[in-house]
């Protein structure tokens, strides 16, 4: 690995029967980087946030964080190490208020104790825009609301690199804009995020970066504009209502105002 990398894969392999859903997988993240990828549903991505997480063991290679190995090691040392991931589907304790959600989240998995835990999550709150809503019941949030809370509760774990698992699925235009303005802040505080979104318009207006997976491999990795671009990666969206962005360049940096690649969303 460079010098820099924070996270390193080196020809990750997992299959469940006969479903490739990581083949020979290598790529790093450099500290601080933003790292999007793309790919149809059932290519292995949130299978692949398992992997990095901790949540599903690889079959073979080998996955490096901050220069050792993880592999072996669980999910909850992970995450005190700086590793933490959102959940494509959020799933917070409904009967739990947003605040205790989030301290939870600190405490459980940051392994804060409870007054820096209790910091940590009026921090990361406030960081996502949730601080009025410390004391409703996660039960009764709207999507978008869901969706914060779910960032919350990963940030308050005081990562190093926050993997994000298509968090503007389903939200409107202007939701889209303020999860990606919560996601650049985040990554401003030098936080690396990797994004798995099906929102193209979100990672365009995040990422440097682009990776596209497909069965399990990794077909592209470059610039994010490139990478739509290239006719392998825009295959893969035919038939759906593409907004590659190499088709329209200069739209590029109007976040909110393109169609997602996959309009009905990569969630369940
Ligand atoms: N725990 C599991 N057991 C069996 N098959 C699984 C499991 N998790 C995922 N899969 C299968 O692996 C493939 C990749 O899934 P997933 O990683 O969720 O892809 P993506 O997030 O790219 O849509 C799919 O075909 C899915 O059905
Ligand atoms: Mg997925």
């Amino acid at each position: 690995m460079t010098d820099a990398a924070l996270l390193q894969l080196n020809a990750v392999s997992k299959r469940f029967g006969q479903v490739v859903v990581a083949d020979g997988l290598s790529f790093s993240v450099d500290a601080g980087a933003t790292l999007g990828i793309v790919g149809p549903n059932g290519a292995g991505k949130t299978s692949l946030f398992g992997m990095i997480s901790g949540d599903l063991p690889v079959d073979s290679g080998d996955i490096e964080f901050d220069g050792r190995s993880v592999v072996g090691i669980g999910t909850a040392e992970r995450c005190r190490l700086g590793i933490t991931r959102t959940f494509q589907v959020p799933r917070p304790f409904d009967g739990l208020t947003v605040f205790e959600n989030v301290l939870v989240a600190a405490q459980q998995g940051g392994g804060l104790r409870r007054a820096a835990a209790v910091d940590a999550a009026l921090a990361a709150l406030a960081e996502t825009g949730l601080a009025d809503r410390a004391n409703m019941m996660a039960g009764q949030l709207g999507l978008l609301a869901r969706k914060r809370l779910e960032v919350a509760r990963g940030l308050s774990t005081q990562p190093r690199l926050l993997l994000l698992d298509e968090v503007a699925g389903g939200l409107t235009d202007p939701e889209v804009a303020e999860l990606v303005a919560i996601v650049r802040r985040i990554n401003g505080a030098g936080i690396a995020v990797v994004w798995i979104e099906h929102v193209v318009r979100a990672l365009l207006s995040t990422v440097d970066r682009l990776i596209c997976l497909a069965l399990g491999k990794l077909i592209a990795d470059g610039n994010p504009r490139e990478v739509l671009g290239r006719p392998e990666v825009k295959e893969l969206f035919l038939g759906t209502e593409s907004a590659i962005a190499g088709d329209r360049p200069e739209r590029v940096s109007e976040p909110v105002s393109e169609p997602a690649i996959d309009p009905a969303g990569g969630n369940p």
